[in-house]
């Protein structure tokens, strides 16, 4: 069986009205994207048209054009008709190709062409697919079966690659590491001869679809590799080790966007083995790749992971900005210091990481994670749009304007040009790309995101919905209903009011309300039979008091507090009267069961459109709502059941709860 085409599935289409337009296809210049680009328009007429277009040496005045425009940024495109032509300008062969994908696009959802004139640039400068591929194939996080970069510790270039490529780059993604932030074994050694052959050809396949290709690094390869006796970042001995090592990889992979880095993190190693800081790292490393052009992306997830949990003061929230935000100003201007969306890690809810907006002086960048590590592991559907949307909408408070997340990451706020978004990916060598096809969404989504923040979560979902499965309306409407209540209804039946965790420790899937609780990774919820929730605000942990004052003193109290992150900052006692007038272990209650009542909306919704999909798809998208419904009823019974058995409230409407 031959792997699926995701969303560039150029299907039959109704509207013909640009077909006047398919008598040829000139362009003014010729190179890899290009090729690319008339390659990708090909397969698509033909697939909605039935018609194959030839090129045309000449420029004539009639059919499509690509040029390159000195108006535009290098990125940047627009596509519009004049008179007999249909123009698809760049600022670049990589604003061409992208004029070609939107104007694909538009073509497959049915667009009169006499309405296309779209003129875009991306809105941020770095949109990145962090993989966690490991060498031996395994993928960390992964739920889309295995990777397809690498296989039993060798680097893989077929014709999936280029696949992948196409659907990356479609959606406006210009940068991808490809290996696991954990390097070990042989993805340490990624970086030698043996494999920069093959990461060459996958270097010249992804740069001809506009996209660099990054690696992880190992931040003690000196001794790992090079059999030095330290990985001490201010060595002198150390930087000429890396600088010999990283000339050679740069002889290889001339393309070669640079480098991400997981250090002193779970156990990795990093510049505080050496009582150096983290700028002292990042900044030997980026000064050595600056004359080629290389950045330095450095991870800020960086925490105390053996938590007491006597301990009340240690906060696992307040370590990112604890640890880095002394350092604003310290590191290079090729060094981008990548965030994790919240301070803890990926879950269903969490408050922004003040980092963003705590400082000023230093390139960042936000990682989002579209593996649904705790959020269903694409067993359940969980679009996560919405959330995103509502991140990069924070306001920091930082200066008066301007100042929310997506302006900072997108680079408006501080005047910044490496910066940008990246999100865990969520693909695998699946026949389908991401296990779960619901879940492609989430990869299509966030790179329409990146590209251009201003679309809703509605508009993404009915782009992707359309070029996945077609027009027909009930598919769109009850698609897009599953997809666009998805994120809230996993947050109903899993952990309330922003407090996460609650699930089984290592593989992360399924209920265990005490999982961490008990563990000697803490990560806590302090629930007792009086209530839940941690402490927060000044007068516990402090960490509410690392964001500038507007949200800073929201956080500081209960009353103030956004409800859906109440536990998250307070400790709260069961009795505590929400805005609804309902307390909360009550609100605990309904919203389980309400979670529970959505997921059975959902597969009956989806029930609707048997018939109007390919019976394949439907029969596996329908045995994972099942499953979903019948884990969010494991979810349900026992996070209620433990909060009836702590607080011994019993539920007012009677319900079964054991
Ligand atoms: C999470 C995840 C790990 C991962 C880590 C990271 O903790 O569970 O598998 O390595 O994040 O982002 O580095």
């Amino acid at each position: 069986m031959e792997y699926g085409k995701a969303w560039l599935n150029y299907r039959r289409i109704e509207e013909k009205s640009f077909c006047k337009y398919l008598t040829g296809i000139y362009s003014q210049v010729e190179d890899d994207k290009i090729n690319s680009g008339i390659k990708e328009l090909n397969i698509a007429f033909e697939g909605m048209y039935g018609i194959k277009i030839p090129f045309s040496r000449w420029e004539t005045d009639s059919g499509i054009q690509l040029k390159i425009s000195s108006d535009l940024s290098k990125e940047e495109y627009y596509i519009h008709p004049n008179g007999n032509v249909f123009l698809i300008e760049g600022g670049s062969s990589t604003g061409i190709l992208y004029g070609i994908f939107q104007l694909l696009r538009m073509l497959m959802e049915e667009t009169p062409a006499k309405d296309i004139a779209v003129r875009k640039a991306p809105d941020n400068p770095l949109r990145m697919l962090n993989h966690w591929d490991n060498m031996d194939g395994s993928i960390e996080r992964g739920y889309a079966g295995e990777s397809f970069f690498f296989q039993k510790n060798k680097v893989m270039v077929n014709e999936r690659t280029r696949d992948y490529a196409r659907l990356v780059a479609s959606v406006g993604i210009n940068g991808v590491v490809i290996n696991n932030v954990n390097v070990k074994q042989e993805a340490t050694r990624l970086i030698t001869k043996e494999h920069l052959k093959e990461l060459k050809k996958m270097e010249e396949i992804f740069a001809a679809f506009g996209i660099r290709l990054f690696l992880s690094l190992n931040f003690a390869a000196p001794m790992e590799l090079g059999g030095m006796a330290t990985a001490d970042p201010l060595s002198p001995e150390v930087k000429v080790w890396w600088k010999e090592k990283l000339k050679e990889v740069y002889e290889h992979l001339p393309r070669l966007g640079g480098f991400l880095i997981k250090a002193d993190s779970e156990g990795r190693p990093g510049p505080f083995t050496y009582n150096r800081t983290h700028a002292d790292g990042a900044n030997m490393l980026a000064e050595i790749i600056k004359p080629y052009n290389g950045i330095i992306i450095w991870r800020c997830f960086v925490y105390n992971c053996k938590q007491d949990w006597r301990d009340k003061k240690t906060d696992r929230a307040r370590s990112g900005y604890d640890h880095f935000k002394p350092l604003d100003g310290a590191f290079l201007e090729n060094v981008i210091l990548q965030i994790k969306n919240g301070p803890m890690d990926f879950q269903v809810r969490e408050p922004v990481s003040p980092l963003f907006g705590g400082m000023s002086a230093t390139n960042q960048m936000i990682e989002f994670q579209i593996a649904q590590e705790y959020t269903g592991q694409q067993r359940h559907v969980c679009y996560l749009l919405p959330s995103f949307k509502e991140i990069l909408d924070f306001r920091t408070y930082c200066q008066e304007e301007r100042d929310t997340v997506a302006d900072i990451v997108s680079g408006k706020t501080f005047s910044r040009s490496n910066c940008g978004m990246a999100a865990v990916a969520n693909t695998g060598n699946d026949l389908n790309w991401t296990g779960h096809d619901l879940a492609a969404a989430n990869f299509y989504g966030f790179g329409r995101l990146s590209f251009d923040m201003s679309l809703s979560s509605e508009k993404i979902a009915k782009e992707w919905i359309v070029q996945t499965f077609g027009s027909i309306e009930k598919i769109v409407k009850n698609i897009s209903q599953i997809l666009l209540n998805s994120w809230e209804t996993y947050e109903k039946y899993t952990s309330p009011l922003g407090i996460g965790w609650m699930v089984n420790p290592g593989h992360h899937y399924g209920p265990n309300v005490d999982g961490y609780e008990y563990d000697r990774w803490g990560t806590y919820h302090r629930a007792d039979h009086k209530g839940l929730g941690v402490d927060r605000s000044s007068a516990g942990t402090g960490y509410s008091t690392q964001y500038h004052e507007y949200n800073a003193r929201l956080y500081e109290s209960k009353e103030n507090c956004p409800e859906e992150l109440l536990l998250f900052f307070h400790y709260v006692e069961y009795s505590y009267r929400l805005k609804s007038k309902k307390t909360l272990i009550q609100h605990i209650y309904d919203t389980h069961f309400e979670g529970v009542d959505e997921v059975e909306t959902m597969l009956e919704l989806f029930e609707e459109v048997k018939g109007d999909m390919d019976t394949d798809v439907y029969n596996r998208i329908a045995a994972r709502l099942k499953e979903q419904l019948l884990h969010s009823k494991e979810w349900r019974d026992i996070v209620c059941s433990y909060f009836y058995r702590k607080s011994a409230v019993p539920d007012e409407k009677n319900r079964e709860i054991y």
